[in-house]
């Protein structure tokens, strides 16, 4: 195939040598399958930013450190150059959480570098060779879609563990590998410590998967592993072997904010009447 702009800085470089076949267009990258000496392996072109909605992803910053103040203040003013260090800083986060999560042992393709804004990864295949297919394009059987999820609990108690929350985790940014579901796509990536809507992110990222699996194995809709792996990581309770339950007791003794509010209410407006009823009074005199 002719080789694509963004990748041809790569073969010149001699990074790869030859682009053999598109793998998937999406919203933010297009992915290609290439070849690097003998190895067959998949490289994620990342697209303008003008095609991308950076507005959306204003939750995803935060908590994320930009390196230098300057790159911080450039960011807030949007500038070009800011917009520049904006674009920069999402690829590096994909590539970075990459490496984090390889290193923890977390289920991902297997990195190899970053060159002229692409990722270069181990390309995820099925028993057959070809690519894998998602989470959600697959029949499962009870006992496979347990496993599945048993695993993929796992994977997202060992990226909490390392401060790490996906941020878009569900049956499409998962693959099916021969030996297990592995985890893709992390451009958004949020720390679990920095971010306010970080425990609500876990939330959905496990309640995604849940309902997809659920689809296979309907018990595991009576689950509640996202609620207890949040309360575990915020107690510091939280290790890669910690042994999950599913269950989680909501806590009850919790002030109800709610009830609080109207109490304070109700008072108001009793010291409301009982001011008017004494200048009435004081009127009267
Ligand atoms: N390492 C990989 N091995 C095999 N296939 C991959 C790999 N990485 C990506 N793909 C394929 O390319 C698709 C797009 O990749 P990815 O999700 O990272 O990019 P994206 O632009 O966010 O796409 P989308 O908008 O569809 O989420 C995946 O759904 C998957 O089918
Ligand atoms: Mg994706």
């Amino acid at each position: 195939m002719k080789t694509p702009t963004g990748l041809q800085p790569l073969i010149d470089d001699g990074v790869i040598d030859a682009v053999l076949r598109p793998l998937k267009s999406g919203k933010e990258a297009a992915v290609y399958v290439v070849r690097a000496g003998d190895q067959i392996r998949c490289a994620k072109v990342y697209k303008d930013m003008a095609q991308r909605s950076f507005q959306q992803r204003v939750q995803y910053q935060e908590g994320r450190k930009v390196r230098g103040s300057r790159e911080a203040r450039a960011i807030g003013k949007a500038s070009k150059y800011g917009r520049k260090q904006q674009e920069t800083a999402w690829k590096n986060t994909e590539v970075d959480a990459l490496y984090q999560l390889r290193d923890a042992g977390v289920r991902v393709p297997e990195p190899y570098g970053y060159f002229h804004g692409v990722l270069v990864m181990q390309l995820i295949v099925d028993a057959d060779g070809h690519s894998a297919p998602r989470l959600g394009e697959v029949e499962l059987s009870h006992a496979q879609a347990c496993d599945f999820h048993r695993c993929l609990m796992r994977q997202v108690v060992n990226m909490l563990c390392v401060g790490l929350i996906h941020g878009d985790l569900s049956e499409y940014n998962v693959l099916v590998g021969p030996d297990g579901p592995v985890i893709i796509d992390f451009p958004q990536v949020v720390s679990a410590a920095g971010n306010n809507a970080s425990r609500s992110m876990l939330l959905r990222d496990v309640n995604n998967l849940t309902a997809s699996l659920g689809a296979w194995a309907p018990e595991l809709l009576d689950t509640w592993y996202g609620e207890e792996m949040w309360a575990l990581y915020e107690a510091g309770e939280l290790h890669p072997d910690t042994e999950l339950t599913g269950t989680f007791v909501h806590d009850t003794t919790k002030p109800d904010l709610e009830g609080v509010r109207h109490a304070i209410n109700d008072a108001r407006e009793e010291a409301l009447i009982r001011q008017q009823g004494r200048e009435a009074a004081a009127e009267m005199d």
